[in-house]
């Protein structure tokens, strides 16, 4: 059977979209190299952790209008291709690696001229540095009837099924967008019940296209390294981050989202597509106007930094002190460990020499793969086990709902660094705990209670005075005045 769309390079993008267009009701067939993961989704099962893939992955096969193969001959006369294809930072400097998406688009073009003459249409998903979609359009448009679109793709790891059916927007980027163009009608087809729930699609040159994704991520990325530079501000000064972002964000030019400071960003997309911006922009002759982004790049690297001397401030030397992580996932409700902020620091943590533990309620397996399995413990309760000092560096749920007191009957001492601010410190500190958080002066933990005096005896005057007694104090002063 002829599928009605092929998706080439089926990694966290490409599947999700196949998964995602067999829902809206076309005949879709998935395509990678790795013939592990094409069984591993023809058998229904996700390589990764996503929220809603598994359900979606499995209607698809049901209905026969899903599958996936290692074989370009399969997408032979489909009528629309979509490229899916990772572009990693390059091995050797900040710049995008495309030898994926060009050695895919090199085995696409053999397989494509066969469409009795009805027009093809290929469309880039994948995340490129400005200039790309022209230069790939010179080969693919060498074949009779085939063209080429930009289709920038925005989805969030752990909402991706929810960002591809129900997109903020769809971009469509083409050669000349002055002019009518048959693309724009082909791929709006495609995409028919998305724009008739009222997703607004956007048409715009090749270039501006691959801007709008690359500067999205940019400005996401500056975003959470401006309330993080901010948060350097607060613990120089005493301030609180936390207050300082919510208050920052009920303005809605700026908005909450994307406010929140901690340990920084990571994954397989901003922090590689930051570096790939700007790598870009100096090709252009513009590095100086988007130099800013390697500060952004910087304050996101001293925060990682931070945690470890935080870890030092509150334990001295590290070397052989029992620490845990809790988190090894780039961001909760992922499974992805790519540049992975929680996973820097665990391993910078061992650098110096201190008794690492990881743990993460979906990750172990890429957590193991960078640190070594002696280093990875599954279940919090086990892994908090013997701990001197815990450290959060990824929000999961059961992270954030840890009770305090019943968290310090398992560990050797209570110390905690709240690396992404989502604890409440008065609470812990009440419980014993010495917490410490990003951004946000150390919170003192209240001081033993005095103990009871035998009875019959009073407290004499001239102890500790009771707040009571300094808000009197400031009064009578304020009417003396
Ligand atoms: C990102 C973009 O959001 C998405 O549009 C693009 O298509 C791919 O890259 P993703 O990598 O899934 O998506 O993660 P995102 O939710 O953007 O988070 C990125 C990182 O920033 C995470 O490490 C997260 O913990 C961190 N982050 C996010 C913060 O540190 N503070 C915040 O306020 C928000």
């Amino acid at each position: 059977m002829t599928p009605k769309i092929s998706v080439i390079g089926i990694g966290y993008l490409g599947a999700v979209h196949a998964a995602s267009m067999a829902e809206l009701g076309h005949d879709v067939i998935g395509l990678d190299v790795d013939p592990e993961r094409v069984a591993a989704l023809q058998a229904g099962r996700a390589p990764f952790h996503e929220p809603g893939f598994d359900e979606l992955l499995r209607r698809g096969l049901a209905s026969g209008r899903l599958r996936f193969t290692t074989d370009y001959a399969d997408l032979a006369g489909a009528e629309v291709h979509f490229l899916g294809l990772g572009t990693p930072q390059r091995a050797d400097g900040m710049g995008a690696d495309l030898s994926h998406l060009r050695t895919a688009v090199a085995a696409l073009a053999a397989v494509l001229p066969a469409r009795d003459g009805a027009d093809t249409l290929v469309v880039g998903k994948s995340t490129v540095p400005v200039g790309t979609s022209r230069e790939l359009a010179e080969t693919l448009e060498q074949v009779a009837g085939v063209r080429l679109m930009w289709n920038p793709e925005f989805l969030r790891e752990g909402f991706a099924v929810q960002d591809t059916l129900t997109p903020d927007r769809l971009v469509y980027g083409i050669p000349d967008p002055g002019v009518r163009d048959q693309r724009v009608e082909m791929l709006d087809a495609i995409y028919a019940p998305l724009l008739e729930a009222g997703v607004t699609r956007l048409v715009m040159g090749y270039e501006a296209a691959e801007l709008v994704k690359v500067s999205a991520n940019a400005f996401l990325a500056t975003k959470i390294s401006f309330i993080n530079a901010v948060s350097e501000m607060c613990e120089a000064t005493g301030a609180d981050v936390t207050d300082v972002a919510r208050a920052l964000g009920m303005d809605d030019r700026i908005g909450s989202k994307f406010l929140r400071a901690g340990v920084g960003y990571g994954g397989g997309c901003l922090p590689k597509d930051l570096r790939a911006f700007l790598a870009s922009a100096e090709e252009h002759g513009v590095g100086e106007a988007l130099g800013f982004l390697r500060e952004v790049d910087a304050v996101n690297e001293r925060r990682r930094t931070r945690v470890v001397t935080l870890a030092e401030e509150m334990l001295g030397e590290l070397a052989g002190r029992r620490i845990t992580v809790l988190g090894a996932a780039f961001k909760p409700d992922s499974d992805d460990v790519r540049d992975s902020p929680a996973l820097d620091v665990a391993a910078r943590l061992l650098e110096a020499g201190a008794d690492v533990r990881v743990t993460d309620p979906e990750a172990l397996a890429g957590a193991t793969r960078r640190l070594g399995p002696e280093r990875v413990v599954a279940g919090t309760t086990a892994a908090l086990h013997g701990a001197e000092l815990v450290v959060l560096l990824t929000e999961w749920r059961e992270y954030r709902d840890l009770d305090p007191a019943a968290t310090s009957e398992l560990v050797e001492a209570p110390r905690m660094i709240d690396g992404r601010n989502v604890l409440d410190p008065r609470d812990w500190a009440e419980a014993g705990w010495e917490i410490r958080s990003l951004g946000r002066a150390p919170t003192p933990r209240p001081a033993p209670r005095p103990t009871p005096l035998p009875s019959g005896q009073r407290v004499l005057a001239g102890t500790t005075p009771s707040r009571q007694d300094i808000a009197l104090a400031a009064a009578r002063q304020l009417a003396r005045a």
